[in-house]
């Protein structure tokens, strides 16, 4: 894991959107997994003012929607994508892809987004952000470690932390359907973006705490390139936050 630490959330969406924009210009990013929530929001305004035409060519794939809100609601995940990525970066709609929420063969939807996923070779790179509870994507916490696609049911945690978007904890949803942690991890790439205080137990434990379905996040560990960037109060639980900051800054002009 190369963890980053930043000081303001333009630096932390530019870091994320010189990454991406050079895959871009390289060739080898074509499909982008894209994140919810408000943690990747610096990184979609970066990509949006160092907006280039290749932008506009991503395949994107989503990692989560909730089970049962319809796509007209403001808060259902493809309403959210819409706005965020789709309409903001210039992606064409058809190109951009949300798990359905409303299908009416649930049980199979996660086998058809996968077989989606698959059809086009595979995500190049994923965003993510990270739950209170250690979830990535809404992998909740005993979540198995090589999970596909599927549907979960929200912790009370979770629900108590995206109640902030809705008009009260009653109105937020109980299951989603989200990527698993084995299709996380196949991504070729993974940034993971986390601000504030509110994170700082689930980032030390995904990057310190030992490898566990507790902490979903934590297995980020076995990844093989995967960027955790963190701004000083998400990383203020990191016991080797010193070193992190010497290797970041002391890191050879190819990793730049
Ligand atoms: C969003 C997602 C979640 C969020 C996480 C953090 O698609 O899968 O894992 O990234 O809940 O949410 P925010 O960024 O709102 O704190």
């Amino acid at each position: 894991m190369r963890v980053v630490i930043l000081d303001s959330a333009e630096e932390m969406g530019n870091f994320a959107a010189d990454i991406i924009l050079r895959g871009v210009g390289e060739g080898s990013l074509k499909v982008l997994g894209v994140a919810t929530g408000s943690s990747p929001l610096p990184i979609y305004q970066a990509l949006r003012d160092r907006w280039t035409p290749a932008v506009a060519n991503l395949e994107a794939f989503a990692l989560d929607e909730y089970v049962g809100l319809p796509y007209s609601h403001p808060q259902s995940y493809h309403a959210v994508i819409a706005r965020e990525v789709t309409e903001s970066l210039g992606l064409g709609a058809h190109k951009v892809h949300v798990p359905d929420g409303g299908a009416s063969d649930l049980a199979n939807e996660g086998r058809r987004y996968e077989a989606q996923i698959a059809s086009v070779g595979g995500i190049d790179l994923q965003i993510l952000g990270i739950g209170s509870t250690g979830h990535i994507g809404f992998n909740e916490p005993t979540s198995s470690l090589t999970s596909r696609t599927r549907i979960k049911t929200l912790t009370t945690e979770t629900r108590q932390d995206n109640a902030r978007f809705f008009p009260s904890l009653d109105d937020v949803p109980r299951h989603c359907i989200t990527q698993g942690l084995g299709t996380i991890m196949d991504a070729r790439q993974v940034v993971l973006i986390a601000q504030g205080e509110s994170k700082a137990d689930a980032v030390a434990n995904a990057v310190e705490g030992p490898l566990s379905s507790m902490c979903p996040g934590s297995i980020l560990q076995m990844h093989q390139n995967a960027t955790i960037l963190l701004d000083s109060e998400a990383a203020s639980k990191l016991k080797l936050i010193d070193y992190y900051r010497f290797v970041f800054a002391n890191r050879p002009a190819w990793q730049q």
